[in-house]
């Protein structure tokens, strides 16, 4: 389980991933993981996750909202961003061009599972130093 806290000092946890961990991160296995993002905010901006940019962007995920609902940010390499409406049931295929977040927009924990390709590769880093462009509100 990975978990994320939303800022320095502050303790509360703010999400939580469940899921696989590649045995070969080089070879195109598929892993799962499903993800609980509680219901809150931080200066009025939703709880969210991380985020990233896959290094191969011809590896995608597959996106399934169980419970809740929630905001699915995206942004290209160009720093255009927007968003898709994430439900109960709703269904995204992420281009593996396109970096990738969720935002909890509602008032319950917001539940979706997520499957991709082990050797899609993560970067995290452009994100931490460029975010999304966009802040995502109730
Ligand atoms: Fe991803």
């Amino acid at each position: 389980m990975w978990a994320s806290v939303p800022e320095a000092g502050d303790e509360r946890v703010v999400y939580r991933t469940y899921g696989m961990v590649a045995a070969d991160s080089s070879a195109p296995e598929m892993l799962y993981a499903s993800t609980v993002i509680e219901p809150g905010d931080v200066h009025g901006e939703c709880f969210m996750t991380r985020g990233h940019f896959h290094t191969d962007p011809l590896r995608g995920e597959w996106m399934l909202t169980l419970r809740g609902s929630g905001s699915l940010v995206l942004r290209d390499r160009d720093g255009k961003a927007w968003t898709e409406s994430m439900g109960t049931g709703s269904v995204h295929m992420i281009d593996g061009r396109h970096a990738h977040r969720v935002a909890n927009t509602g008032d319950e924990p917001l539940v979706f599972v997520v499957t991709w390709l082990a050797d899609c590769g993560h970067d995290y880093e452009t994100i931490l130093r460029e975010g999304f462009g966009l802040v995502v509100r109730r």
